[in-house]
């Protein structure tokens, strides 16, 4: 999927899939699935480092993590996110985060909120870097906002929110993400928009959904209860571990002795290229 496919998704029938992928291993399964598109993004701060929010993530981070995913998908449009504060200090420190994202491999950045943004993100769409929008609960706004709340519940807000969209999409955004919103409000502001909106605790009405991937494979805590976990990953690794551990406390793994044709030059190999890298060659 490229972002010039993307507007071919604003039809009925047809939905987007987006997963957020931050290291090289995970990317490159989802390079390898079907899904659509693969978002870096800034919730790396909680699910890779442990903080308790995403305000922790940073430019350099964010690059990091980028440049380990796009390494790993090359068959599918790989966006950035921009965190916190990126795109308030003003333009040149803004540029200098898409610039980092863009040379880390990064086709596209989403941009948390439009107030007082409006003029370095159509700054930077000119600049030839597509932007994502993201409405309804943006993460980075957490202390303003006093938890991680349902957003756009009441006329007002949801007034405000269908406004903004409608200005992002005027700011020449390809997409918007709209994040725990209520279902019948996301499918007020799909219906209004001709850019695909991609959905996160929003309803079914949107033009597609994102996960984080640790959710969906449930590896990461309790998640949120509007996530699907498609796996109870967290039980198998840990069970997984548990069964490496019993084998190895009861001299079980490695066998003691193994068959001729297993100590080949395929041992050889791997102990000169540890880590499975020669494994898989
Ligand atoms: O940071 C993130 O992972 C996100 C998605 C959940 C939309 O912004």
């Amino acid at each position: 999927m490229r972002i010039t496919d993307f507007y071919n998704y604003k039809k009925p029938g047809s939905k987007i899939s987006m997963i957020t992928a931050y290291d090289h291993t995970l990317a490159s399964i989802a390079a390898e699935s079907a899904v659509d598109c693969v978002l870096v993004g800034d919730s790396l701060a909680m699910v890779m480092h442990g903080h308790p929010s995403t305000i922790a993530a940073t430019p350099d981070l964010m690059a990091l993590h980028t440049a380990a995913v796009a390494g790993a998908v090359k068959n599918k449009l790989v966006i950035g996110d921009m965190p916190f504060l990126s795109a308030r200090k003003g333009l040149g420190h803004a540029m200098d985060t898409v610039e980092k994202l863009a040379r880390a491999g990064a086709q596209a950045v989403k941009i948390e909120g439009l107030d007082g943004q409006a003029e370095i993100i159509s700054h930077i769409i000119q600049s030839d870097m597509p932007v994502m929008g993201h409405l309804g609960l943006t993460p980075q706004s957490v202390n303003r906002l006093g938890g991680y709340r349902t957003q756009g519940r009441d006329q007002a807000s949801a007034e405000k929110l269908v406004n903004d969209a409608l200005e992002l999409e005027r700011l020449g955004c390809f997409a918007l993400v709209l994040e725990c919103v209520p279902a019948a409000l996301a499918g007020r502001v799909t219906a209004l928009l001709k850019v695909p909106v991609i959905g996160i605790g929003a309803g079914a009405l949107t033009d597609g959904q994102v996960l984080v991937m640790q959710d969906l494979l449930g590896l990461y805590g309790e998640p949120p209860s509007f996530v699907k976990k498609y796996l109870d990953g967290r039980r198998l690794v840990t069970e997984a571990l548990n069964n490496f551990d019993g084998e190895v406390k009861n001299s079980v793994f490695p066998a003691a002795k193994r068959k001729d044709h297993e100590n080949s030059e395929r041992d050889t190999a791997v102990a000169a290229a540890p880590y499975g890298a020669a494994v898989r060659r």
